[in-house]
């Protein structure tokens, strides 16, 4: 256990040390017109929209609803069923897991994602409760549920441990994260370049994330898998401008970003497990 703990010290303390690194040089911010640091709330709104439409084929989506429907202490019809989702956004991550969830809570730190997550589940009946809130610090008023998503939030978290035990501690049947397999802001690294001469990170990285979850004796499970950028829904001039933003450029790059900007899809990883008690 004592080695253990050096190993989860040592994950943990790289972690947020390459997190970190992703600070943008203070020059550069002060000369920003608008914060780099950006959720467009209606991308996330269209991208959650879309995956309700039709449930997304990906192993974070079918990890978690396999583990909905594999408790089998009750009869099937009529079950309550609930899903925790934490940095909810617009309820991408959970929104769909209704049915068979009867009930989804949403946390999140930013109240405009939880207005747009209010809507989409109001427009389909969908029994919800959302908590303004940081986690892992709200996290005591809030109570365990059968499954605990959080999708694209990690890369946002230094302190990873404390995160992650709590969403362990959530979970009564299964915790289901996703993540890119790579930053989400590393699609800009070569523009960086090109732009300010600056050379962005490379770290840390999803298997980074796994590791530290494992050596907190967790038996955690990786599934890589690939998926068109929800960006790609947009159209050009608005994935040049949003790129502009968290470059810190002018309108006046948008020429070279228009030219760089990759359409690739996105390397994504689903980690999951399951509660021994569950
Ligand atoms: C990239 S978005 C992902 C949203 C959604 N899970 C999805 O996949 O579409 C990250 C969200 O996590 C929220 N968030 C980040 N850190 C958080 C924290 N410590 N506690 C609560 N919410 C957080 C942000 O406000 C944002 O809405």
């Amino acid at each position: 256990v004592g080695a253990r703990r050096d190993d989860t010290d040592r994950l943990a303390s790289r972690w947020s040390a390459e997190l970190l690194s992703w600070a943008i040089p203070e020059d550069i911010l002060a000369a920003a017109a608008e914060s780099p640091w950006t959720h467009p709330v209606a991308v996330f709104a269209r991208s959650a929209s879309t995956d309700l439409e039709a449930s997304p084929d990906t192993p974070s989506y079918r990890r978690a609803l396999e583990a909905l429907l594999a408790d089998g202490s009750a009869p099937a019809a009529g079950r309550a069923r609930s899903v925790l989702d934490v940095g909810a956004g617009a309820g991408a991550a959970s929104l769909p897991l209704a049915p068979p969830a009867t009930r989804v809570v949403a946390v999140d730190e930013d109240e405009r994602m939880l207005r747009a997550f209010e809507a989409l589940a109001a427009s389909r009946g969908i029994e919800t409760e959302t908590v303004l809130g940081r986690w892992p610090e709200c996290a005591d008023r809030i109570g365990e549920a059968d499954v605990v998503v959080c999708h694209h939030v990690l890369y946002n978290i230094a302190d990873l441990v404390p995160f992650v035990t709590a969403l362990d501690a959530h979970a009564r049947l299964r915790v289901v994260v996703e993540m890119t397999e790579t930053h989400p802001l590393s699609y800009l690294n070569d523009l960086w370049r090109v732009i300010h001469g600056v050379e962005r990170p490379t770290g840390p990285t999803a298997s980074d994330a796994a590791a530290l979850i494992e050596s907190l004796g967790i038996d955690v499970r990786v599934e890589a898998f690939t998926r068109p950028s929800r960006w790609a829904e947009e159209d050009r001039p608005t994935r040049v401008a949003l790129a502009r933003q968290r470059l810190c450029a002018r309108p006046e790059h948008d020429e070279v970003i228009a030219s760089m900007l990759s359409e690739e899809d996105r390397g994504l990883v689903a980690l999951w497990w399951d509660r021994p008690e569950g």
